[in-house]
């Protein structure tokens, strides 16, 4: 139990714990402070200065994120000093950031842009002192523009502290210090996008394709289809604040946009589970199987942990599942020539950029997917066009066969435990074993008592890899809390909000007539329809 302590903020008496920093008692009380480099995910490393308050007996102001707050303290946020100083702290930050905001996709969300404003700054005082960087690229899914760099590295906390590797690192020195991919042979990224996740000015972030979706929409021969995941529903609200947004009203908003389908990836996420539990079955605990759903993860395997590489499933992921469906299932069923059809899949995840290029994705010379856009990408592009997320009736979201498939269950993996307790075949017996994001089940009918377990973080795998005999079958999502906490998320993302999103999405309330059996007909009504065409392995192994 942690000692109580008492100081005033703004001549107001509060409480807080030892080992609270100022920043911290102050949320907690209302108080409201301005913050860039903060993050909760880490260390403050007092870097911007930007949330300087007084304190008593002080001179120099002090950073409110990494000063602890102790006995006694007397804590002024709002002053003519502080304004000052603030100021020139936000003038020095944009003379390292050269302003690009009309094609930054963060722009509508910016909180340095949203400084400047409220506290009108100067924001070319000084001179751009990083005009002349590079922007360094990483295959086609991300980039670190020099010229926006505020040196905060929260970036390189991202992959070191949170994903426990070390892909970035601070080059140089003094003022010419500048963040860089170290070498991708050495140390290779993953893609996960959780450095870009929790860089506050979007120096670092996704290769954008959204301008390849506004000429996609344009293009009076394409057929233009959109695939969202669904786990978008519980935060891009974040982005429009609004508590609670329907897929449908982002499907209407796409329509307004010009996009002709719109299809959600859950009945990607069910044929994926479906092949998947059969296969568990079969198995029955002789070998390790890797669930290959999360693109971040088969990189990471791919290149840290080669050994296991035999053990990922060779079944494709739900977007690029679906991606294969709507150029011919689907569009056989339309009349529509698939090579005229423009898949973009929109969702939580930075390495399906990459995903989507590969290859063995590829089929009779198409690609399923032709774009892969953020949830960071969308709110640009509807916030640029204007349009809202407001509630409609009209049902714009649309079926691939029958009606249109809503994803109940939060991953691959809980669909996959879904259709095994089912049918009795799997007991839970620990849900968090107080390992952070980290889920067990066993497997009754497996001879072996051998575990199906989900661990969501790729810096939590330390945990799992020395005693792999133990399981039969392993999720491994790379992001931390998995697509909740994916590196295509709103910023910030924190765990706060990892766990808000997955509660809001656990109380969504399955409706009176969903019927598992029904879905299932359906999933083998295509997977009859592939075989027959002498589709099954093109569209759903790899
Ligand atoms: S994408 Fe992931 S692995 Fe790559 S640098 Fe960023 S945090 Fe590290
Ligand atoms: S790229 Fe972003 S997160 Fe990384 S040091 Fe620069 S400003 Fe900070
Ligand atoms: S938010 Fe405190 S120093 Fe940046």
């Amino acid at each position: 139990m942690k000692n109580k302590i008492k100081l005033k903020i703004n001549n107001q008496e509060l409480t807080g714990s030892e080992g609270e920093t100022i920043l911290e008692v102050a949320a907690r009380n209302g108080v409201e402070i301005p913050t860039l480099c903060h993050h909760p995910d880490f260390c403050d490393k007092g870097n911007c200065r930007v949330c300087v308050v007084e304190m008593k007996g002080n001179d120099r102001l002090v950073t409110s994120c990494s000063t602890k707050a102790g006995d006694g303290m007397e804590i002024i946020t709002e002053s003519e000093k502080i304004k000052k100083v603030r100021n020139v702290n936000i003038e020095l930050i944009y003379a390292e950031h050269v302003e690009k905001c009309a094609t930054c996709v963060w722009r509508f969300e910016c909180k340095l842009l949203a400084f400047a404003q409220k506290y009108q700054t100067k924001i070319v005082r000084f001179e751009d002192r990083k005009k002349n960087r590079q922007i360094h690229k990483l295959k086609n899914a991300l980039e670190i523009d020099g010229t926006q760099c505020i040196d905060c590295r929260n970036c390189i906390s991202a992959c070191q502290n949170l994903q426990k590797l070390d892909c970035l690192v601070m080059r140089g020195k003094g003022h010419g210090q500048e963040v860089d991919f170290r070498d991708n042979k050495k140390n290779p990224c993953i893609l996960c996008g959780q450095c870009a996740l929790h860089c506050p000015v979007s120096a670092i972030q996704e290769q954008t394709n959204y301008e390849d979706f506004e000429r996609e929409v344009k293009n009076k021969e394409k057929t233009v289809v959109v695939i969202l995941d669904p786990v978008m529903a519980v935060s891009i609200g974040e982005n429009f604040d609004m508590k609670k947004v329907e897929l449908n009203s982002v499907a209407s908003a796409l329509k307004q946009l010009g996009v002709n389908y719109v299809f959600n990836s859950a009945l990607g996420v069910e044929i994926n589970s479906y092949i998947q539990s059969e296969q568990i079955l079969e198995n029955d605990g002789k070998k390790l199987m890797i669930g290959s759903h999360c693109p971040a993860t088969i990189n990471y395997i791919k290149q840290y942990q080669p050994a296991l590489a035999d053990n990922l499933q060779k079944i494709k992921s739900p977007a690029i599942i679906m991606g294969g469906l709507i150029k011919t299932y689907w569009s056989d069923k339309l009349k529509l020539d698939p090579s005229k059809i423009s898949v973009i899949s929109i969702g939580v995840c930075v390495a399906r950029k990459n995903e989507i290029v590969e290859k063995k994705t590829q089929f009779n010379g198409l690609w399923p997917v032709d774009y892969a856009l953020t949830l960071r990408e969308l709110s640009f592009l509807l916030k640029k066009n204007k349009l809202t997320l407001e509630k409609t009736k009209t049902k714009s979201i649309d079926a691939l066969n029958g009606e249109s498939t809503e994803l109940f269950s939060a991953s691959v993996f809980a669909s996959i435990l879904e259709r095994l307790k089912s049918n009795n075949q799997i007991n839970k017996i620990n849900s968090e074993k107080g390992v952070h994001n980290f889920d067990e089940f066993i497997l009754l009918q497996n001879e072996h008592g051998k575990e199906l377990a989900s661990l969501k973080g790729i810096g939590e795998i330390n945990k799992i890899v020395d005693h792999m005999e133990k399981y039969s079958y392993l999720e491994i999502m790379s992001c931390p809390d998995g697509c909740f906490g994916g590196g295509g998320q709103p910023i910030p993302t924190t765990e706060e909000l990892r766990k808000k999103r997955r509660h809001a999405f656990l109380a969504k309330k399955m409706p009176k007539n969903f019927s598992r059996e029904k879905l299932d007909n359906q999933i083998v009504d295509i997977l009859e329809w592939l075989s027959d065409n002498n589709l099954e392995n093109k569209i759903l192994f790899q």
